[in-house]
């Protein structure tokens, strides 16, 4: 960030901006498949609970820290105190290893937009199309260069802008047709509403300390946050502004989206391939929405409409992590920002190709029993990112104590959560933590 800093115009720029990096594949690929893998309902419910919990107390504190630093992760902690920048160092990682995997299902889905348009999308219906598709050895390549390659081409033109209008007037259309989508198959299909019970009633017995695992690891990938992301947009958020409501209103409209994302997939795919469905993992949305769209009347253009828009959701946060990370490469590196784009393009399609050809010709070869993508998936979301949240809260907690933060969440307005915010940030967060990476690690059993 070497340019001047400008700050966001007003309190609906700061929330809008916010949320267009956080809602995108996350909600609309990433939550359904999980939730459909770890029991539905208790799922949800316990995401919720996090999402009110973990996710605000973590937002506030990265937003807080921002804004009053004035700088992004790196830059922020290392005011804070030298020692402390290791954790935006981690942070600053996450997003350059999430973004090359993002680009490769975004190249999924400029593969199936193109399909549908194609008249392919009779054919994608078929069981076996997507892992056929994956497997193959140089088509999902090419889709996934081609969409990295539109999002380094936007980031070094800095044309951004435009592509963040074209998609404020996508999102609500896409919210629209996802409504539509999930009401279609619940009235229409034969076992639908087994579904949308299996997804909306908790089922207790399901419950495992996996199920915490993997809620808060797609809480904080949902929201982005336990990266850092936050202190930039913090740093960019003008004083008068209440940052409590802007959180609500982003935890709003981010899981509001998840949601109903998974109204729309989950009692689709107990309808189609009833409970053994539900374990498909990653290609889930692939598989499940080819088949809704082949029922319905005139699916073939909803298809295409259908992913025209989810590209547009993805391309903003792909626009967004590729962003943050020529960033980091420009500061650290003085490099101009051509270069930087240029270098974190290379590095990217290194990197993203591993989690292709994971699925190809490499498919033999796993770690820790996960094909490529999922590794990578699993480092960022259940390693790092929890461990950028142990580092921030224990900072926050005991270093630079609440108090201080504290005091910059109530300058634009009350801070209703303060005890909620205190308690979480020393206490809770960093005892669930530690124990999430004990067991992640195998060191205990929960
Ligand atoms: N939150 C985004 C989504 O739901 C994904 C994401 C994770 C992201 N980290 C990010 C987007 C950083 C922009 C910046 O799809």
């Amino acid at each position: 960030m070497s340019e001047k800093r400008s700050s966001f115009t007003g309190k609906v720029g700061f929330v809008l901006a916010a949320a267009g990096s956080a809602v995108g594949l996350g909600n609309i690929w990433r939550f359904p498949y999980l939730a459909a893998q770890y029991g539905g309902g208790i799922f949800l419910l316990v995401y919720l609970i996090l999402t009110l919990t973990f996710g605000f107390s973590l937002m506030a504190a990265e937003i807080a820290i921002g804004r009053k630093t004035g700088q992004s992760p790196i830059g922020a902690f290392t005011t804070l105190g030298k020692k402390y920048s290791v954790v935006g160092y981690i942070g600053a990682l996450i997003p350059a290893l999430i973004l090359p995997y993002y680009s490769v299902i975004g190249g999924w889905v400029l593969k199936y937009m193109v399909g549908f348009v194609t008249g392919e999308g009779a054919a994608m219906a078929s069981d076996t199309f997507f892992g056929g598709y994956i497997s193959s050895r140089s088509e999902p390549v090419a889709w996934f260069v081609v969409f990295i390659t539109i999002t380094a081409f936007i980031v070094i033109l800095g044309v951004d802008k435009g592509i963040e209008k074209v998609s404020k007037v996508m999102m609500p259309l896409l919210i629209a047709l996802i409504i539509f989508i999930a009401v279609y198959t619940i009235c229409t299909m034969d076992g639908a509403v087994e579904g949308v019970k299996y997804y909306l009633l908790p089922d207790f017995s399901k419950f495992s300390f996996k199920t915490v695992v993997a809620a808060m690891g797609q809480l904080f990938y949902s929201l982005s946050i336990a990266m850092g992301i936050m202190i930039t947009f913090g740093s960019y958020m003008k004083k008068d502004i209440s940052i409590e409501k802007s959180i609500h209103q982003i935890e709003i409209f981010d899981t509001g989206v998840a949601f109903l994302a998974g109204l729309m997939i989950i009692p689709a795919v107990y309808a189609f391939s009833g409970i053994e469905g539900m374990n498909s993992g990653p290609g889930l949305m692939f598989i499940t929405l080819p088949k809704i769209f082949e029922t319905m009347p005139g699916g073939g253009v909803i298809g295409v409409v259908f992913f025209i828009m989810v590209f547009f959701a993805a391309l903003t946060s792909s626009i967004s992590l590729m962003e943050t990370v020529v960033s980091v490469f420009q500061d650290r590196f003085k490099m101009d920002r051509i270069k930087a784009t240029l270098t974190v393009l290379v590095v990217s399609v290194v990197l993203g190709l591993i989690s292709v050809f994971g699925y190809s010709i490499w498919s033999d070869f796993t770690l820790f029993k996960m094909q490529m993508l999922d590794f990578f998936d699993f480092l960022t979301n259940s390693l790092m990112m929890p461990i950028c949240a142990l580092g921030t809260s224990l900072i926050v907690g005991y270093f630079i104590k609440p108090k201080t933060l504290i005091e910059e969440l109530e300058i634009g307005g009350k801070f209703k959560s303060k005890h909620l915010f205190t308690v979480m940030i020393k206490f809770i967060v960093p005892i669930c933590i530690v124990l999430i990476l004990l067991s992640s690690f195998g060191v205990i059993k929960i």
